[in-house]
């Protein structure tokens, strides 16, 4: 997020977008979602897109920004050839479950090994759900 230009913008793999909606005659940004390319091992070279950084502004959810993002994710990702798009989110976000769900993809692994103590995990009962669609 420090240096977007480098890091999204000039590898051809990877990409950033911003949904801006206009207010009071000014643009705002409402929206955002990343896109990484990358070759997993096992597998035959073929690159897969790993989408991450979805987030819509809370005064615009279930207006379509979200699908309007997703859906350039997975044009972006088949354009580049990519055999699958992966995603991680946890079970507390449920909106982003349906979202995805909604758009093909599928439950591949939950799991709870996350970032925070395990302690937390255990307290909230929060689990990573791994999901992907081919496309
Ligand atoms: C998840 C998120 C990006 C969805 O964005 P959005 O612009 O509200 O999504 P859309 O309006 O395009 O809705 C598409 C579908 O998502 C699901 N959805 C969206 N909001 C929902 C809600 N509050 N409850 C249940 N399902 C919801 C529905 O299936 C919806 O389809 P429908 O309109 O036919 O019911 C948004 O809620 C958000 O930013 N959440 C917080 C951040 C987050 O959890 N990010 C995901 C990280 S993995």
């Amino acid at each position: 997020m420090q240096d977007i230009t480098r890091y999204y913008i000039k590898n051809p793999d990877n990409c950033f977008w911003v949904a801006e909606a206009e207010v009071n005659g000014r643009p705002l940004v409402v929206g955002m979602v990343a896109v990484e390319g990358k070759i997993l091992p096992n597998s035959d070279g073929k690159k897969v897109g790993e989408l991450f950084r979805m987030n819509v502004s809370s005064k615009c959810r279930h207006t379509g920004v979200g699908s309007r993002l997703g859906q350039t994710v997975v044009d972006f990702c088949k354009e580049r050839g990519f055999s699958k798009i992966g995603l991680h989110t946890s079970s507390l976000q449920k909106a982003a479950i349906f979202l995805y769900y909604k758009m093909g993809f599928k439950l591949v692994q939950t799991h709870t090994d996350c970032k925070c103590p395990w302690w937390i995990t255990m307290l909230i009962r929060i689990n990573i759900l791994q999901m992907e669609k081919v496309i």
